[in-house]
């Protein structure tokens, strides 16, 4: 089945279960401090698992693009990708268990025609504070047997411990910082029946390693919250949170074990043949195509969005996928040059065309930015390449100069050194680029490995503050001013906008001065409910690129009929102006061509 078909289908049989067909959220989520990437569907939907209402109701469905940069090194094998769409679901304190296990059984065996003795599942053992998931095991045990199988524990029904089957964004119960939401899980995998293999373990089951079964649906019960005395505490609604990977799916349904020969891969891998005369021949070469697919199509899509390749943040992520995809197409084709690519980009569109995702984007705007990246870099590449074979020995520091002279990135210099046995130091390289860059402290904190900050008050209070900020440089400095960018960590908010020219140091201090105005009024901050067209005519602010549903969430900062502030917004917001204390504009930048950066800070 193709996979168009597969995303639509899904969508149709949720829809036709009362669920409201909500878009995607953009990859780079805004107002998050706590990720650098939108990495799954639930991730946008935070506030609503904790109890806020949705704008358009309890039951939710949509197809999520997700990005999860901490399984780059995974890629090259036949199903991890760091982009992916996920399909999801959601119940927000509505249905439960006993609607989702079989919703998500019929919706396998009959739309998309999986043979059921070849599904498996696996249920959450339990562990000190949350009990087993016998009610799971008895609702799978009655889907199986409505097919005529007789479903037993251990033989087609497995118990795994919170390791495999307990959900949350940072993992099991232990991990999860104060305030998130997580939950037990109940997975299912496909059989693709090739033979175990002993070096995995002597006998083979759903999480085995051995390539036989494929993880393709998670149904999360997201009905705990971690509190900060390190205790899991029933949310006032049980939720579900489903999740599965559209390749996985599409692979499943035409018996392939491999996601980059489903149709989402398919053309980007032949753009590659193309381009570099690469063939598809032996594992070498597959691992390298694939690498190369998925780095190229994570790159359309993260550029799509809005972010372009830099050495901070995203968009240093952005670059090294960009740069490991030229290194390895160099090595494996002995060519690399910008054109390259242009035409890989141009698969990874084609391959997207029943899809709206680059519906807001221009073509050329993306094969531009890709070309440039390439540009630079291709430049250094050779030169780099041909240091690295002259160096014996390899340290943290010098893998640091290589990065600094030439942006091989560490992962690639590591991958050219392996081949010749060596190992090079992490901390010692973290602690050279830690000398060199101010930013890199995401890095630090383990940002790239996609790990999570607490959400604490002084965040909601920043984040409050970025509306009156925004406000305050469209009444100060240019009506037409837009959003293009938001990063709020405890610290500080950051905010990029379109403006082309230095802010004047008078309209900085203005700026300032008419935010704390607005905070010693201490105004109400409101969220209402309205129709996306309202808001919309009353000019309420939205975030650059995103498509919203049909129903919005607007905060208002003043009243409904003379707001100081509106912007469409999930939250969370302080209740008043006047708990946020003095705000100060520690700096103001460029960020890009007719792109400016202020940083700011409460004290
Ligand atoms: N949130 C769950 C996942 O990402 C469904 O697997």
């Amino acid at each position: 089945m193709k996979s168009a078909e597969v995303r639509k289908k899904y969508l149709e049989f949720f829809k036709k279960r009362g669920h409201a067909v909500i878009p995607s959220a953009p990859l780079l989520p805004e107002n998050d401090p706590t990720t650098l990437f939108t990495s799954s569907g639930m991730q946008p939907l935070i506030p609503y698992l904790l109890g806020q209402p949705h704008p358009s109701g309890k039951r939710l469905v949509d197809s999520q693009k997700s990005f999860r940069s901490q399984d780059i090194e995974e890629v090259g094998d036949n199903r991890h990708t760091t982009f992916f769409e996920m399909l999801g679901n959601w119940s927000l304190g509505d249905y439960f268990k006993k609607e989702q296990l079989p919703w998500i059984f019929e919706f396998l065996t009959r739309e998309l025609g999986l043979d059921p003795k070849r599904l498996y599942v696996t249920v959450f053992e339990g562990n000190a504070s949350v009990p087993k998931d016998t009610e799971s095991i008895d609702i799978w045990k009655d889907i199986f047997s409505g097919v005529g199988i007789v479903a037993k524990e251990n033989e087609r029904i497995f118990a795994y411990p919170a390791r495999k089957n307990w959900w949350s964004r940072s993992g099991e119960p232990d991990t999860m910082p104060p305030g998130e939401p997580g939950g037990p899980d109940s997975e299912v995998f496909f059989d693709f029946g090739t033979p175990h293999y002993p070096q995995f373990g002597e006998t083979c089951h759903p999480n085995c390693d051995c390539g036989r079964f494929m993880e393709i649906a998670n149904s999360v019960f997201m009905q705990y919250q971690k509190m900060p005395d390190g205790t899991l505490k029933e949310l006032k609604q049980k939720n579900v949170d489903f999740g599965g990977g559209l390749e996985r799916l599409v692979a499943a349904t035409e018996g392939k074990q491999d996601v980059f020969e489903t149709d989402l891969f398919s053309e980007i891998i032949q753009s590659i043949q193309l381009a570099s005369g690469l063939a598809y021949v032996n594992d070498e070469h597959k691992k390298t195509l694939r690498i190369i697919a998925d780095h190229v199509k994570a790159a359309v899509f993260l550029i799509a969005d809005g972010i372009e390749p830099s050495n901070k943040m995203q968009g240093y992520v952005l670059r090294r996928l960009l740069r490991r995809a030229a290194v390895k197409l160099k090595l494996m084709s002995k060519s690399s040059t910008e054109h390259q690519f242009a035409p890989i980009v141009q698969s990874v569109l084609r391959t997207y065309k029943e899809t709206d995702y680059f519906n807001n984007t221009k073509e050329e705007s993306i094969k531009n930015s890709v070309a440039l990246e390439m540009f630079k870099f291709t430049k250094s590449l050779d030169q780099g390449l041909r240091e690295i074979q002259k160096i014996t020995s390899i340290d943290g520091k010098i893998a640091f100069d290589l990065y600094q002279t030439y942006g091989f990135p560490l992962e690639i210099t590591e991958e050219i050194f392996r081949e010749k046995g060596q190992r090079i130091d992490h901390q010692q390289f973290a602690s050279e680029f830690e000398k060199h860059q101010d930013l890199s402290r995401s890095a630090a904190k383990g940002m790239f490995k996609g790990g999570l900050a607490d959400k604490s008050e002084q965040t909601v209070k920043l984040h409050t503050a970025h509306h009156l900020l925004l406000a305050a440089l469209q009444k100060i400095v240019d009506q037409d001013i837009k959003q293009r960018g938001s990063n709020i960590t405890a610290e500080r908010l950051r905010m990029d906008f379109n403006y082309a020219k230095k802010l004047m140091p008078e309209d900085v201090q203005k700026i300032e001065k008419l935010v704390n105005e607005k905070i010693f009024e201490d105004i109400p901050v409101v969220r209402q409910e309205m129709e996306r067209e309202a808001a919309e005519k009353i000019g309420a602010q939205m975030e650059f690129g995103h498509k919203y549903p049909d129903r919005v969430s607007v905060y208002f900062i003043g009243p409904e009929k003379n707001f100081f502030s509106a912007e469409f917004c999930g939250g969370p917001h302080v209740a008043h102006t006047g708990l946020l204390g003095r705000f100060q504009i520690i700096k103001e930048e460029s960020a890009g061509s007719g792109v400016r950066r202020i940083y700011a800070v409460l004290s």
